[in-house]
């Protein structure tokens, strides 16, 4: 199984199904996300627990390093009443004794309501969904990244923060900046912002790291322009910034180099409603003299979005 072996009547049921892409979302399903997630988020901040997951597990299987996705996923579980199976990587497990990929997913999942997948391998979380479907189990799969492909639930946190900061997404003007052929946060960001009207998209890309041309095939409701950084910066509301994934690199690939953010630069260009966004982590593209700058989301809005939209995406898959 891979994308396009997708059955995409998902939109019309979609939260009884897995969570794999961008591309199962149309935007009333981000809307009635965004109702739930309204509410779990004043259930996070006032520390009130729900039951939507007591008697249910969730198992976070992680083969990529992460700090925010994972423990948001943890958060928003136990916050939910569920129980956590923190699986401690592919060197403590089985996998490690020579355990088949899909054995060691089928075990997980006969554990597990649902289980949360990062992994390098952009097609192992539909290797997942096909092993889960040929061992007859109903395990949620939630994909949260897969490679340099996509990032979905950062993607809906990030509309989510937008949202909260009270900017209309029909009619947005972002400009993207940084590596934008292996930001799996863009690509994802990019379709959930093709679901409204009249979105225009600045990209301000590394040289060498530029977005794919199929995005621009495939998303044509997207009006890309390019321009110079400090440019993009005059010309639109939401600035979101993402590094350069190095770790996806080619050996040997040269780059340019990546675009930084000082405070002085900062204050020039922004307004009042502007949003300075990151999905983390940074390594340089946001000084952290702009932290205190009204305009910034990455380091409170966002992660609390995280949790507050995966509480609804966990509930909502397991049956609210
Ligand atoms: N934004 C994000 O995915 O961060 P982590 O890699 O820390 O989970």
């Amino acid at each position: 199984m891979n994308r396009s072996d997708l059955a995409l009547p998902i939109k019309e049921n979609f939260f009884r199904k897995h969570i794999l892409t961008m591309d199962q979302f149309d935007r009333l399903s981000i809307e009635r996300l965004f109702v739930i997630a309204t509410a779990q988020l004043e259930n996070f901040l006032g520390h009130r627990a729900s039951n939507h997951l007591v008697g249910k597990a969730v198992n976070l299987y992680f083969r990529e390093p992460s700090t925010r996705t994972l423990l948001s996923f943890q958060r928003a579980t136990t916050q939910l009443g569920g129980a956590i199976q923190i699986d401690f990587g592919a060197e403590h497990s089985s996998d490690a004794k020579g355990e088949s990929f899909d054995d060691g997913l089928v075990m997980r999942g006969l554990y597990a309501d649902t289980i949360v997948f990062r992994h390098h391998d952009p097609n192992a979380i539909y290797l997942a969904a096909a092993a889960l479907a040929q061992a007859g189990l109903e395990t949620r799969l939630i994909n949260a990244g897969n490679g340099g492909d996509e990032h979905p639930t950062q993607a809906l946190l990030d509309l989510f923060t937008i949202r909260r900061r009270r900017l209309p997404l029909g009619g947005l003007k972002i400009a993207l900046i940084g590596d934008l052929k292996a930001g799996r946060t863009i690509h994802s960001l990019l379709r959930a912002l093709a679901c409204y009207d009249n979105v225009e998209v600045t990209l301000v890309e590394v040289p060498g790291l530029e977005l794919p041309v199929e995005f621009g095939q495939t998303l044509p409701t997207l009006e890309f322009r390019q321009t110079t950084f400090e440019e993009a910066l005059a010309s639109n509301q939401v600035w979101y910034f993402t590094r350069t994934q190095k770790e996806r690199a080619e050996v040997g690939c040269q780059v340019g180099s990546d675009f930084r953010l000082t405070r002085e630069v900062a204050e020039k260009h922004a307004g009042p409603k502007t949003l300075i966004m990151h999905p983390l982590p940074r390594v340089g593209e946001i000084d952290p003299a702009v932290d205190a700058m009204p305009q910034t989301t990455y380091l409170w809005d966002q992660p609390v979005s995280g949790v507050a939209v995966r509480m609804a995406l966990l509930s909502l898959i397991n049956g609210e």
